[in-house]
C-alpha cells in the first residue's frame, strides 16, 4: 500500500544516513534556534495524544511554535468524538484535512501505522503502546551524539521493563545499525528484551548479555538507560507490585561506574533513580528531555520540505490469518487488512503493525 505523504512509523523505514541527517540537523538547530524560527510558518501540526505524555507532546508543540507553525490537537480523547466510538481512520482522515502533520500517540501498538494508511497528511509515531518511540530514539542519539561524542563502541546497559518499554526498543534497533555497540539488558526474568528485538540486534552484528542486577553490569558501561516499569501495561496490579522497586539507581550505586559513564532516562521517572543523583555530572535525562526540542524540530522540517511518498504496507494479506498479538491495532479496528511479513527462515510471519511472530 502507497500513501502520497511522508511519514515516520519506524526508523527502520528510513536508511541510517537519513536518521543521521536528522540528529546533525537538530545540533544545529540546538546552536542557533533563531535561524529556524519562521521555515514552517504558515504550517499545523496536529498532536493526538490517547495516551498520557508531558514531555513528548510538550516538546512537539514547542517545536513546531519555536519553527513559527501553529498547533492544534487533543490530549485526552474523552474530550474529542473518539469518546464516541470514532475510530482512528475517522478521526485522523478528518484532522488530516486541518493540518499538514499528524504526531500520534496510542495505547495499541500498531495505531501509527494504521494512521498513516489512510490519514492525508503526514503522520509521526509518538509512542504505539509498547511498541515504538522513534522519536525519543531520535533524542537519545542526539544526546548521545553531544554527551558521548559518538554513536559507535557504546557498552549501553538497558535496565527495568525491557519487555513493554518502547523506548528502549527503538533505541536497541537503531544503535545496533552503528558499529561495535554492545549492550546489556538488566531486568527480571518476567521483563526481558522481547526475542523480536534480540534478533535484530543478532542479525545487525551487535552483541548483548542479559543480568538480572545493575550492580554486576553497572562498572563496564557508557551508557546507563535507566526506565520505568510500565504499570499501565500489567495484567493486574499484583503483577506490576511484583516487579516494581527491582531496580533503584542511587549514589551507592553510582560509585561502581565509569567516571565518564551517563545516565539517560526517557522520563517520567518513578523511583528508579533516586532525587541525589540528580546532582551527579553523570545524570544527563533532563538535558536529554531539553534536547527532544532540537531534534523534533528537524523531524518536522525533514519530513514537511522532503515530503517524499512512502510505502506503508509492504507484507501480504493471507486469508483467514489474523495477528495473535490481543494489544495490536488489528484486534481493535476491524476494518484494517492484517498484513504479514515473512521473517527469518520463513517459517514465521510477523504482524507489519506490532511485530508479533506466528508460526505458519
Ligand atoms: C516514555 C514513553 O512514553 O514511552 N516517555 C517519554 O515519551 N519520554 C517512557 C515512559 O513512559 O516510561
Amino acid at each position: 500500500m502507497h500513501s502520497e505523504y511522508q511519514h515516520l512509523i519506524d526508523l527502520s523505514d528510513y536508511p541510517v544516513a537519513w536518521w543521521k541527517k536528522v540528529v546533525e540537523l537538530g545540533e544545529e538547530i540546538k546552536n542557533d534556534p533563531a535561524r529556524f524560527a519562521h521555515e514552517c510558518s504558515g504550517k499545523v501540526m496536529a498532536t493526538l495524544f490517547y495516551e498520557p505524555s508531558t514531555r513528548t507532546q510538550m516538546s512537539f508543540q514547542t517545536a513546531m511554535i519555536r519553527l513559527g507553525g501553529q498547533i492544534i490537537g487533543f490530549d485526552n480523547p474523552a474530550n474529542s468524538s473518539v469518546a464516541k466510538g470514532e475510530t482512528i481512520k475517522d478521526t485522523t482522515k478528518i484532522v488530516s484535512n486541518y493540518a499538514d502533520v499528524l504526531v500520534i500517540r496510542h495505547p495499541v501498538a500498531g495505531a501509527a501505522k494504521a494512521a498513516s494508511l489512510t490519514a492525508d497528511c503526514s503522520v509521526i509515531n509518538a509512542g504505539d503502546g509498547g511498541h515504538l518511540h522513534p522519536t525519543q530514539t531520535l533524542t537519545d542519539l542526539l544526546t548521545l551524539k553531544i554527551e558521548k561524542k559518538t554513536l559507535s563502541g557504546l557498552t549501553v546497559g538497558m535496565c527495568g521493563d525491557l519487555i513493554n518499554g518502547r523506548t528502549v526498543h527503538s533505541l536497541c534497533k537503531a544503535l545496533s545499525m552503528f558499529p561495535d555497540n554492545k549492550f546489556v539488558f538488566i531486568s527480571t526474568p518476567e521483563l526481558r528484551m522481547p526475542a523480536y528485538i534480540k534478533d535484530i540486534i543478532k542479525a545487525n552484528g551487535s552483541s548483548y548479555e542479559e543480568v538480572d542486577t545493575l550492580e554486576e553490569a553497572i562498572g563496564k558501561l557508557d551508557v546507563l538507560y535507566m526506565t520505568r516499569i510500565q504499570q499501565e501495561r500489567f495484567a493486574s496490579e499484583e503483577d506490576y507490585l511484583a516487579q516494581k522497586n527491582t531496580y533503584v539507581l542511587d549514589k551507592k550505586k553510582m560509585q561502581l561506574a565509569k567516571q565518564d559513564m551517563i545516565v539517560m532516562h526517557p522520563l517520567p521517572r518513578v523511583d528508579e533513580i533516586t532525587v541525589e543523583v540528580d546532582d551527579d555530572p553523570r545524570a544527563k535525562y533532563f538535558t536529554q528531555a531539553k534536547y527532544g526540542v532540537f531534534v523534533r524540530m528537524a523531524l518536522i522540517l525533514t519530513i514537511l520540505k522532503e515530503n517524499k511518498p512512502s510505502e506503508t504496507l509492504k507484507g501480504k494479506v493471507y486469508s483467514g490469518v489474523c495477528c495473535d498479538n490481543p494489544r495490536c491495532i488489528t484486534n481493535h479496528e476491524h476494518y484494517l487488512p492484517k498484513s504479514f511479513r515473512h521473517s527469518g527462515d520463513h517459517t514465521l510471519l510477523e504482524c507489519e503493525y506490532c511485530d508479533e511472530r506466528k508460526l505458519i
